[in-house]
């Protein structure tokens, strides 16, 4: 039994997160400033500190006591850090510094910062692997690339453990479908579902390794226990590659709707395709996705039918 501290733990992945940890016997203690998050995310047994990591005071509390932090809190929307890029800045990568000096200082044995598949832009390989060159597009890119490197120079610096486990746009239960900043997948469901017109913003030929959230949680946790593995980065994801046309497609199928699609121009900012390589997490970390795309969706479709958005 160990004591882990999962900023965000308020969100959807970090909700997850600290399910399957309390699930697994452990302490959990979860920071959130409820910015993105929601008090209904929250997950029996979590010990619940309200507070902005932004604040160097609330980093250093948040992390006395704990051996493992998850370190889950940003603002993750691309176009909400177009918009918005100095309140990203301050969410994603002062929250971020100030959390891995607080770390260090508390001597944690390990944590593992949620990077982001945006880091490698419009770089033309496919799958991007991890050690391809970064082209961030964005704001968010930016601050992402900027964690992972800040938390790389912790464990060469401190000899603080950092991993980092880069998403490649997770979808599943508990994803906020009610900003016009969620994740494409929750946006089509609730549009499907209410039976309005999902939006396509471009041609919708733009493809993405949608990745069910279980797989990130499994992915994420083996990053936290995983010998040997400080400084490293891991693409947390399932190799496949869906075009948003082809995802509104099984999403109609599964939800028995023939709803039209309104399209509208691409979104500054936005990536073309995106693909992950998982040979370095299955190699060093045993990790392998075991809910398939299809599989996934019709678990959030019934989990949004239950919770009716
Ligand atoms: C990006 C990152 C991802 C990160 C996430 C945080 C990439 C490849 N992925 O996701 O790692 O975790 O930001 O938010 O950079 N779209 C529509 N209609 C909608 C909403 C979105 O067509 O109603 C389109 C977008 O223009 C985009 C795609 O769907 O092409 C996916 O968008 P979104 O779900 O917001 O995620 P990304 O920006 O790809």
């Amino acid at each position: 039994m160990s004591n882990y501290l999962v900023t965000g733990g308020a969100g959807f992945i970090g909700s997850h997160l600290s399910e399957a940890l309390v699930k697994r016997g452990h302490q959990v203690r979860v920071a959130d400033n409820f910015v993105t998050g929601y008090r209904h995310n929250l997950r029996d047994g979590v010990e619940l500190m309200e507070a902005d990591l932004a604040d160097p005071e609330a980093a250093r509390r948040a992390v006395e006591g704990i051996d493992y932090v998850l370190h889950q809190a940003a603002i993750p929307s691309v176009p909400r850090s177009v918009a918005h890029p100095v309140e990203s800045h301050r969410a994603n990568v002062d929250g971020t510094l100030n959390m891995l000096v607080a770390s260090k200082d508390a001597k944690v044995k390990r944590l593992v910062f949620a990077g982001s598949s945006s880091v490698y832009g419009d770089t033309p390989t496919l799958p991007k692997r991890e050690d391809m060159p970064h082209n961030p597009l964005s704001p968010y890119a930016l601050h992402k690339q900027m964690g992972e490197q800040y938390a790389q120079m912790f464990t060469r610096l401190y000899g603080l453990e950092t991993v980092t486990t880069r998403y490649f746009n997770v979808f599943g239960p508990r994803q906020d479908p009610t900003s016009p900043y969620s994740g494409v997948i929750s946006l089509f469901i609730k549009a499907l579902l209410e039976g309005t017109q999902p939006v396509i913003y471009g041609d919708g030929g733009q493809t993405r390794d949608f990745t069910y959230v279980g797989n990130v949680v499994d992915g994420v946790l083996r990053a936290a226990e995983t010998p040997g593995v400080a400084g490293e980065v891991f693409n947390v994801a399932t190799n496949g590659r869906v075009s948003l046309n082809e995802l509104l497609e099984v999403l109609k199928k599964i939800i028995g709707s023939d709803a039209q699609p309104i399209y509208q121009p691409a979104r500054t900012g936005d990536v073309r395709h995106s693909q992950a390589d998982i040979t370095k997490a299955q190699q060093m970390l045993g990790y392998q996705p075991t809910v398939g795309l299809e599989e996934g969706l019709r678990e959030t479709v019934a989990w949004y039918k239950r919770s009716a958005v």
